[in-house]
């Protein structure tokens, strides 16, 4: 959690809980120091929240986001902390949008540490309908803004750095009318085994985080959890559920976590 405006930035596991035992315990983690974050999507949802976290652990927030108000605002709300961020819009499915995010990033840092490839998108039509290109456009987005970020990112990157993909439980169990999302976020979960493997020697780690359902408004606003057609009742995590599990793996806490997939769902695969 981010800390109060002017308050000190570092985050402790025990802080917020009302224990005084437990503050009393508290060490602090500061996970991100002197490192470089892209997280994409961070405008939004897990994207941001995730961003809120790193930048309390002293990392340096690179938001990038289709939405530029959005990113800006996820800048902000660390900046006004105490934190460093900027925003960059960026279409995470254009090559020449992606290679000018991590030129930025380098440019305003100086390294380039952890990515976290959150951006995603949608659609709701039966393979036999859907258009080509809105098949493609999800296919693009969602999994071809994973290589372009492993293809023009991991070339900066020191050994010990890390690349979160995020996948989802609908690459394990899907419905109908989500396939190019649940088809992309599968391909996401194969690319992450094979380029662990290329990036082993140079010691740059990749894994991916599968969430379940999460309170954001990808959740709400999808005609089948609308429908009733996917049901989330109880089984509903916040976005800071994820930011911790991806802040675990992309830090060095998770240092003997490589090519995997952590699955982030209250234990609720069985909803699809
Ligand atoms: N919310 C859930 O229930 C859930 C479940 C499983 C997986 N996920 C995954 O978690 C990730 C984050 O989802 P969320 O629920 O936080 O969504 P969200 O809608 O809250 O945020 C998504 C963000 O991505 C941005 N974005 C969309 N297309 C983009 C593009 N082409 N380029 C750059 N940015 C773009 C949006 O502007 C938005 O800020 C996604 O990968 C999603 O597939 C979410």
């Amino acid at each position: 959690m981010l800390a109060a405006p002017g308050a000190s930035l570092h985050c402790s596991r025990g802080a917020g809980r009302g224990s005084a035992a437990r503050e009393a315990e508290a060490v602090a983690i500061m996970r991100f120091s002197n490192k470089t974050c892209i997280v994409t999507g961070g405008g939004s949802g897990i994207g941001r929240a995730t961003c809120l976290q790193m930048a309390a652990e002293g990392g340096r927030i690179v938001v990038a986001d289709l939405r530029q108000a959005a990113a800006q605002a996820t800048v902000d709300q660390i900046t006004a902390a105490g934190g460093q961020a900027i925003a960059v819009e960026t279409d995470v499915g254009n090559s020449a949008q992606v290679q000018a995010a991590i030129a930025k990033a380098v440019a305003a840092y100086g390294s380039l540490d952890v990515i976290v490839n959150d951006a995603a998108m949608m659609t709701f039509a039966p393979i036999v309908d859907i258009a080509e290109a809105d098949f493609f456009h999800v296919i693009t987005t969602n999994l071809g803004s994973v290589f372009f970020f492993a293809k023009y990112g991991a070339p900066h990157m020191p050994p010990g750095s890390a690349i979160v993909n995020i996948s989802s439980v609908h690459a394990h169990a899907t419905t109908t009318n989500v396939v190019p999302y649940a088809a992309s976020k599968g391909a996401i979960e194969a690319f992450t085994r094979g380029f662990s493997l290329e990036m082993e020697a140079r010691k740059i780690r990749v894994n991916s985080v599968a969430p379940g359902a999460v309170d954001t408004p990808m959740l709400w606003d999808n005609p089948n959890v609308k429908s009733g057609v996917e049901k989330v009742e109880g089984a509903i995590g916040k976005p800071e559920d994820l930011a911790e599990a991806i802040c675990f793996i992309a830090s060095d806490d998770a240092r003997f976590v490589n090519g995997t997939t952590l699955v982030v769902d209250g234990g609720r695969l069985d909803i699809l």
